[in-house]
């Protein structure tokens, strides 16, 4: 069984929904590969495994080592991996170098950007030299210092306009298909509707092709806060903290380790 290509991905449109979550590990990208067409080791990994208070402060070494992890838990999914700050928007050679890097040192399938109209040029150069590219447009957290906030985008005419052309761009740059995050319903559906590729939504309405998720969060592992268009499919944090619990009242009773956990175990006298 080989892993689905992006042109897999891409043939998706108008027949089934491209289903992704983020990866970040081995042991995880193992339990969500049988389930999803394409596996995204996002920069979100600096806020959820890191605690960072954005994702600026991720590197190109963190996002290497993280697609090397996944890729050894991958045999069916598709697996992009996210760009991070400053690694892409310099020069369109700067983001090749880089786009390069994570491919060859990973072996992913494509890179993810962030940014509409001002990186199609970029998008160009790295598809039309042999690294897909996923796009991303809407609400971009890698803006979060522009913009000022991680508000929901397409609320104004202007938004609504500017979330339009940014559709359009990555498209025509050649993007094999373009999250949409943090965007209102009606204009996520309408750029859904009008695009060749699939969109993926997150926050982005069931009008998107396909839907992502920070799989931290749907799993209730990662509970700093939870964004409204997050559900819970799990309460994984709760399961820790009992099990926890438990393990340190019985090792502070001297209950564990029992004989059947221990080498040699001493037979108690009667
Ligand atoms: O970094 C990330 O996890 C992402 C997805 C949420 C789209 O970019
Ligand atoms: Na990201």
């Amino acid at each position: 069984q080989r892993r689905l290509s992006i042109t897999d991905i891409r043939a998706m449109k108008g027949k089934q929904p491209v289903v992704s979550l983020t990866a970040y590990t081995t042991p995880i990208a193992k339990l969500l590969d049988p389930h999803v067409d394409l596996l995204l080791v996002g920069d979100s990994l600096g806020m959820v495994l890191y605690g960072f208070e954005s994702t600026l402060p991720v590197t190109m070494d963190l996002m290497i080592a993280h697609g090397r992890a996944v890729m050894r838990g991958a045999k069916r999914a598709c697996v992009i991996v996210d760009m991070p700050f400053a690694s892409y928007q310099e020069t369109p050679e700067q983001a090749f170098r880089n786009a390069a890097r994570l491919m060859s040192e990973t072996g992913c399938d494509g890179v993810k950007l962030e940014g509409g109209s001002e990186m199609a040029d970029t998008i160009r150069f790295l598809v039309d030299r042999g690294i897909p590219v996923l796009g991303h447009i809407g609400l971009m957290p890698q803006l979060v210092n522009a913009f000022g906030s991680y508000r929901s985008r397409g609320r104004t005419d202007a938004e609504v306009r500017k979330i339009t052309q940014d559709a359009e761009a990555v498209v025509d740059a050649g993007a094999f298909a373009f999250v949409i995050e943090g965007t209102l319903e009606p204009i996520a559906r309408q750029i859904s509707e009008a695009s060749p590729v699939p969109t993926i939504g997150i926050g982005a309405s069931a009008g998107c092709d396909g839907q992502v998720l920070v799989s931290d969060d749907m799993l209730g592992l990662f509970s700093d806060f939870k964004p409204k268009f997050v559900k819970r499919y799990a309460e994984l944090g709760s399961i820790v903290e009992n099990a926890v619990e438990t393990y340190a009242r019985e090792v502070r009773e001297r209950s564990f380790p029992a004989p059947e956990h221990t080498f040699g175990a001493v037979k108690p006298k009667n």
